[in-house]
C-alpha cells in the first residue's frame, strides 16, 4: 500500500500510548503526519516514532480536521468529550475507553473475532476497543464457540496494574520496595486496599447486582462481539500485583462435546492464539515471562471438566498492554485503511 495516512494518538504519553507509537513504528503503519496528543503538562515534549522525532500537543487546542485517524486513550471522560468532535472533523476514531462500547451504533472488535463489524464504523465514525480482559478471552474462545458452540462462560480474572496506567506501576513499586525495606508508611491511592504482596477482588464500580462494572464489561461486550445474547458469562475480575499481563481461569460449557485434544488441535491453528501446554513444571504460560511484549494470547492448562461433561478448562495469558489495547487498535486500522479508507 502506498498510501499514507495522518494519526493522532490522543494519551500519548501514557502506559497505553507510549505502546501504540511503538507498535506503530513496528508495523510500519503507513503514517504520514504523527500529531501524539496530551495534557498541556506534556506539550512540546518530544517523542520518536518512525525515525522521525514529534511534538507533544495540547489536546484542548488540536485540529482534528488534520487527522483521518485517532487512536484514544486518555481516559473515558476525554473520549467522551473529544471523540464526537474529532469524528465530526472527518477523523475515524477508534477508541481504547469503555464510554463508547455499549452503543448499538458504535462496532466493537476484535480482529480475530469479528473483523466484519468495522464497516459499521460509518455510522458514528468511531470504532470501540473492547476491555483488555474480553479481547484476551474471546481470542481463545472464537475457535471453540465456531467449532462446537458455547453456551456458558465462567471466568476469574488476574489483571495486571498496567491496566490502570502508569500511576498504578508506580503505586505496585512504590510500595513493594518500601514494605521490602521495612517501611509500612506507604500510599494508598489508585487502589482501594493495598496491591503489593495482596490480591484485590475489585476493578472498577460496584454494581447494583453486586458484580462490578469490570465484571459486567465482559458479560456485555461477550454478547456483543460473538452477536450472541444468549451466552452466559459469569466473571469474577481480580487485581493482582502483577505488572504487566493479564491471566484468565475460564471454565466453558459448550454446547457439543469437545475432547481437551480437539480444543488444542483448533487453538493450535487459531489467529492470534499461542498454545502452551505441556503437563510438566512450567509447561505454561505467565503473564510476565510469557506473554509481555508478545502479540499472541497465550492458552496452557487446557483440560476437560472432571465435574461436568461438556465442559472444558483453560488458562489464558495476554498482554494487556498490547494485546488488550495498543495492538489490537492498531490492528483495526489496519483493517480500516486496507478495506476502507
Ligand atoms: P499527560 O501525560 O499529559 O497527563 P495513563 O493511562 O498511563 O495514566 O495515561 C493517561 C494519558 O492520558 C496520558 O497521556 C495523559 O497525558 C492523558 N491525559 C490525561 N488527562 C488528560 C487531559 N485532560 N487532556 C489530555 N490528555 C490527558
Amino acid at each position: 500500500m502506498s498510501k499514507k495516512f495522518d494519526v493522532c494518538v490522543v494519551g500519548a504519553t501514557g502506559a497505553v500510548g507510549e505502546t501504540i507509537l511503538s507498535i506503530l513504528e513496528q508495523r510500519n503503519f503507513p503514517i504520514n503526519n504523527l500529531y501524539p496528543l496530551a495534557s498541556a503538562n506534556s506539550a512540546g515534549k518530544k517523542i520518536m516514532c518512525q525515525g522521525k522525532q514529534w511534538t507533544v500537543q495540547d489536546l484542548a487546542s488540536f485540529d482534528f480536521s488534520q487527522a483521518q485517524i485517532g487512536l484514544f486513550s486518555a481516559g473515558g471522560s476525554i473520549s467522551k468529550k473529544y471523540a464526537p468532535i474529532a469524528a465530526e472533523a472527518g477523523c475515524v476514531v477508534i477508541d481504547n475507553t469503555a464510554h463508547f462500547r455499549r452503543d448499538k451504533d458504535i462496532p466493537l472488535v476484535v480482529p480475530e473475532v469479528n473483523p466484519h463489524a468495522i464497516a459499521g464504523y460509518t455510522q458514528r465514525n468511531i470504532i470501540a476497543n473492547p476491555n483488555c480482559s474480553t479481547i484476551q478471552m474471546l481470542v481463545a474462545l472464537k475457535p471453540i464457540y465456531d467449532a462446537v458452540g458455547i453456551e456458558r462462560i465462567n471466568v476469574a480474572t488476574y489483571q495486571a496494574v498496567s491496566g490502570s496506567g502508569k500511576e498504578a506501576i508506580t503505586e505496585l513499586t512504590d510500595q513493594s520496595a518500601k514494605l521490602l525495606g521495612g517501611n509500612t508508611d506507604i500510599n494508598v491511592e489508585v487502589y482501594p486496599k493495598q496491591i503489593a504482596f495482596n490480591v484485590i477482588p475489585h476493578i472498577d464500580v460496584f454494581q447494583e447486582n453486586g458484580y462490578t462494572k469490570e465484571e459486567m464489561k465482559m458479560v456485555w461486550e461477550t454478547q456483543k462481539i460473538f452477536e450472541d445474547d444468549n451466552i452466559l458469562v459469569n466473571p469474577t475480575a481480580v487485581r493482582v500485583p502483577v505488572l504487566y499481563g493479564h491471566s484468565e481461569a475460564i471454565n466453558i460449557e459448550t454446547k457439543k462435546k469437545i475432547t481437551a485434544t480437539e480444543a488444542t488441535e483448533i487453538l493450535s491453528k487459531a489467529s492470534g492464539v499461542t498454545v502452551l501446554d505441556i503437563r510438566e513444571d512450567g509447561g505454561y504460560a505467565t503473564p510476565f515471562t510469557d506473554a509481555m511484549n508478545h502479540d499472541d494470547t497465550f492458552v496452557s492448562r487446557i483440560r476437560e471438566d472432571i465435574s461436568y461433561e461438556k465442559g472444558l478448562n483453560l488458562w489464558v495469558v495476554s498482554d494487556n498492554i498490547r494485546k488488550g489495547a495498543a495492538l489490537n487498535t492498531i490492528q483495526i486500522a489496519e483493517i480500516l485503511i486496507e478495506e476502507y479508507l
